[in-house]
């Protein structure tokens, strides 16, 4: 179903922020820069097929949040359209856009995983990062991460994910995964998301699981996978 871009509404003209909204906007805002330093590595080296595949000059970013992703993404992209629903993001994504020199190629709209307000084949890679952990019906968000793909376009995800059932952790995941939905604003630690993404029909799947090193509460979000897809 095509779904113009031009449809989709900006952020600015979005339904307003609730005030949970807000604060987990802006949380996200003071947290977002610890992670991102912690993932630096793995999201350079993650980002790097950007850097090498001169034909992605459009990227969708979904969930794009507070936008710590903009200063990976290097000199070849010339259009990054960020999608995310809640619009109290868009100040401080703007403001990391201004801060990476890339404000004139984002183009920021209101919109969710699952219903993306963009044409069919017309990014050449969706992006999304510590997303799929909140979104409930990851199947449908991946069907539309696959639309919006061209043919040979590249689905790049780096997601906090369930541990392994027989990891204690797993159970510390069961546990505390009522507080992980306050703290994270619906996050989930027990989502099974290379699963849900190995069988959402992407011709090629390369993943990577690797754990980051915290410790309990915060370890209940260590498990992690990130990666690449190929429509
Ligand atoms: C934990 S934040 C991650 C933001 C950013 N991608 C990052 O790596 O820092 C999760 C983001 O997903 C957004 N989000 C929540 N539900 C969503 C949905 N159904 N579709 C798209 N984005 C969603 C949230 O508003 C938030 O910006």
């Amino acid at each position: 179903m095509p779904h113009p871009e031009g449809q989709g509404k900006p952020c600015w003209s979005g339904q307003a922020p609730t005030l949970g909204d807000r604060l987990f906007a802006w949380f996200m805002s003071q947290c977002g820069p610890k992670v991102t330093w912690r993932l630096k590595g793995r999201k350079q080296a993650l980002f790097e097929r950007l850097h090498r595949d001169h034909g992605i000059k459009t990227v969708v970013e979904v969930g794009m949040g507070t936008a710590p992703n903009l200063e990976f993404y290097g000199p070849f992209v010339d259009k990054v359209i960020g999608i995310d629903p809640n619009t109290a993001m868009a100040a401080y994504a703007l403001r990391a856009a201004e801060a990476a020199g890339v404000a004139s190629k984002l183009r920021l709209l209101t919109g969710r995983a699952q219903a993306l307000p963009l044409d069919d084949a017309s990014a050449d890679a969706v992006v999304m990062t510590h997303v799929l952990c909140t979104v409930k019906d990851q199947a449908a968000a991946l069907v539309e991460a696959r639309r919006v793909l061209r043919p040979g376009g590249l689905f790049i995800f780096l997601e906090h994910v369930a541990a392994d059932p027989g990891d204690r952790l797993a159970r510390w995941q069961r546990w505390l995964d009522p507080a992980v939905g306050v703290v994270g604003h619906g996050c989930s630690a027990t989502r099974h998301t290379l699963e849900a993404i190995q069988a959402a029909g992407f011709s090629a799947v390369q993943a990577e699981r690797f754990r980051l090193d915290l410790w309990l509460p915060a370890a209940v979000v260590a498990p992690h996978v990130a990666g690449v897809a190929v429509r």
